[in-house]
């Protein structure tokens, strides 16, 4: 079994490679190799790999950089998926494409389901939603949110290390949604990718929250002062996209396919807590 990986230098698509390299060869191109945005290179690529897995994780996942450069968004989160879903059925690849919650406009306070009909406010959003069609409905698609890896820079080290310094931590507290560990969201992807699943999938810790109460949240387990937390203004940060103020998915088809339920992300960070 061949799986290629398209934006393998991610935040999520680095580890991706790691969970399929026990059973599988894997094809995980750099930007350097590969890019993403010259269509006979791709083709060559994929040809040559007949990968029978193929997952895009690559994206411009510049919020407000696609508010300004639309024309590259369009290319790499919208043209980019439907040429790899061409591709993919030209060689007999399942195609598992990576969406976001920012399809919706989060003018709600219920968690969205798969059968939702997205609005998306900002150039990003809509792109990204452009991609979801692009892919068609033989792919799977995976939607997640506000992803923690834990080889990187993530909330909860952001939050850590502001305690570590004196004063108040701010973080905002104007949008709500769910989390989502790269660590958890994996075995969903591998899962889906292997059962060669069609359609649309919600996947993301559970727990709606937003930064204010994750922060303080972090506080009380990691014996620091939740008090100390302050919430801050998203527009004091001079973003220039709309983003949804409630994006938080409900993962109804994990539940339905009775694969095991992603955990609540208090117990992930309780998780991680008990590592440092
Ligand atoms: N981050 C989040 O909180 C979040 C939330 C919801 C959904 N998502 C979705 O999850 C997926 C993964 O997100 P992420 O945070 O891992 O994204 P990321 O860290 O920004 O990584 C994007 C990947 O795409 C690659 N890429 C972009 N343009 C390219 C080009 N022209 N040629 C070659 N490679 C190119 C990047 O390569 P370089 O490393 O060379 O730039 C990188 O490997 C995306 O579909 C995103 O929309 C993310």
């Amino acid at each position: 079994m061949t799986v290629f990986i398209c934006g393998s230098t991610g935040r999520l698509g680095r580890s991706v490679a790691k969970v399929f390299e026990q059973e599988a060869k894997v094809v995980a191109p750099t930007r350097q190799e590969l890019d993403l945005r010259s269509k006979d290179d791709i083709k060559e690529a994929i040809e040559a790999n007949r990968p029978s897995i193929l997952i895009n994780c690559a994206a411009w996942t510049d919020v407000d950089g696609c508010e300004k450069n639309p024309e590259l968004a369009k290319d790499i989160n919208a043209t980019l998926p439907q040429q790899l879903s061409e591709l993919s059925k030209k060689v007999g690849a399942h195609l598992v494409h990576i969406s976001t919650d920012f399809v919706f406009d989060g003018k709600t306070d219920i968690p969205y389901n798969e059968k939702q009909l997205p609005n998306p406010l900002s150039v990003y959003g809509k792109t990204k939603l452009d991609g979801e069609i692009g892919v068609g409905p033989s792919a799977t698609i995976i939607r997640t949110s506000w992803l923690q890896a834990q080889d990187d820079s993530n909330m909860v080290k952001w939050i850590l290390e502001n305690f570590k310094k004196t004063g108040p931590v701010e973080v905002p507290n104007d949008r709500r949604a769910n989390l989502t560990f790269v660590s958890d969201l994996l075995p969903v992807i591998k899962h889906f990718a292997e059962s060669r699943y069609e359609g649309l999938v919600h996947a993301t810790n559970r727990g709606t929250t937003n930064w204010c109460e994750f922060a303080k949240f972090i506080a009380e387990k990691s014996h620091n002062d939740p008090n100390r937390v302050i919430p801050s203004e998203e527009e004091k940060l001079n973003r220039i996209a709309e983003r949804p103020a409630f994006s938080a998915l409900d993962n109804s088809v994990i539940r339905e396919e009775k694969i095991d339920p992603i955990q609540h992300h208090q117990d992930a960070v309780l998780g991680l807590l008990r590592q440092t």
